[in-house]
């Protein structure tokens, strides 16, 4: 059926599909690449959280959970949230339980948003907050950070980029791509403008169990925020569990309730068997986030610190696994020097640029691989800067 007509909705034709993938796709016809691309941990999901999945489909539970999620994990996460990060929140309305935080945070965004609605997008970020912003009739409004300022959004940016339309501010920490975290101040400082302009906050915690040096403070825990709060997490990162699509998100009644719907409609539930295993994961799980937490730490000392020496400025990132570089010294693109370090070193990494245009000059690397191959990358990311020295 060939005629001149597209089927297709104009927003989905003009969204621009992941910079990430082209990467991946290139890095995947080659042979011998360490690949430093990957968002995600290079650990197994702990045995005792895969067992009890295994357990789970023994006994036969194998139908839908509630649309919310198994009580019985609602009731753990709140405890968790309670118990980690001091924030109260309902099991019965205020927790659904969603497929992966990117489910989470779709839903939350289709709840809140009416066509033209402003979200205001703190950058570098994740890839998909622009792109689900406008897939829920929103406009994404980014807001650009600089790496003199640790990539830390001042209040006087934000301030600047609310209008009358502005509904949300989403917020990522510690962040994807910088690894920069927020401290307790910082948050408090947002807070205030949240209040003052009366917006809501989309704070994207998936990296809180994966703080450094600091004690994570969670957004919602600052004083009168719990209610303008949509918090968005989930068991990819810090529980090694991305294969598992598992992840949750808390917000007041009001909101979560919408979000409900959404969910029920599109959704369903979260896969049952994973539901099992993030029960055990928060059960029985923390100790395996802590041993990996440390192997992550020492790995981003040592990554971090031998991309200073190599001239590529790297900030201490706080939190999450990835380090982002600047490459400015090189004299290249991000993109350039992403695709000619992979070409010719065969060290996959991804364009700065991918995640907004104040990514540009940087690139983001995965520190969740081990020590033996960050320190192949490293030698074969010195061999390619004395061969690309600037002119
Ligand atoms: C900041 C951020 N939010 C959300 C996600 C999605 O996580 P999930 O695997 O739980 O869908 C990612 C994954 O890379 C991420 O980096």
């Amino acid at each position: 059926m060939k005629g001149t007509k597209s089927y297709l909705s104009k927003t989905v034709e003009e969204l621009k599909p992941s910079g990430i993938r082209r990467f991946f796709d290139l890095a995947a016809g080659m042979e011998g690449v360490i690949s430093l691309g990957v968002g995600e941990p290079d650990f197994i999901t702990p045995w005792s959280v895969r067992e009890a999945a295994i357990l789970s489909l023994e006994q036969g539970y194998t139908s839908y959970t509630a649309n919310a999620g198994l009580m019985e994990l609602r009731e753990e996460i709140a405890d968790y949230m309670q118990k980690s990060f001091g924030v109260s929140y309902s099991p019965q309305n205020e927790i659904i339980v969603t497929v992966g935080a990117s489910q989470a945070l779709d839903i939350s965004l289709r709840a809140i948003l009416d066509p033209g609605d402003e979200v205001i997008v703190v950058e570098p970020s994740f890839v998909s907050y622009v792109p689900l912003v406008t897939l829920a009739g929103g406009v994404p409004v980014q807001v650009q950070t600089l790496k003199e300022n640790g990539f830390k959004i001042l209040p006087e940016q934000l301030e600047n980029a609310i209008t009358g339309r502005t509904k949300a501010i989403m917020l990522c920490s510690p962040n994807n791509p910088t690894g920069t975290m927020l401290s307790g101040d910082e948050l408090n400082a947002i807070a205030q403008i949240a209040e003052k302009y009366d917006l809501l906050v989309l704070s994207d915690e998936i990296y809180a169990e994966l703080a450094y040096d600091d004690e994570y403070t969670s957004f919602a825990a600052i004083r009168e925020m719990k209610k303008r709060t949509i918090l968005i997490s989930g068991f990819s990162k810090g529980f090694a569990m991305t294969g598992w699509r598992l992840g949750f998100v808390c917000a007041p009644e009001e909101i979560s309730q919408a979000m409900l719907k959404i969910h029920q409609y599109a959704m369903m539930c979260a896969p049952t068997m994973a539901q099992f295993a993030a029960l055990e994961a928060l059960k029985t799980g923390r100790s395996d986030v802590e041993v990996m937490k440390k192997s992550y730490k020492r790995r981003r000392n040592y990554f971090v610190q031998s991309l200073n020496e190599l001239g590529l400025t790297c900030h201490m990132p706080g939190g999450a696994f990835y380090a982002f570089p600047s490459i400015e010294s090189t004299g290249l693109s991000s993109e350039e020097f992403a695709e000619k370090l992979l070409l010719e070193e065969k060290v996959a990494v991804v364009p700065g640029n991918i995640f907004g245009e104040s990514g540009e000059g940087h690139v983001r690397c995965s520190y969740a691989t081990s020590m033996e191959l960050l320190q192949e990358a490293i030698k074969r990311i010195s061999h390619f800067i004395k061969q690309n020295q600037k002119a």
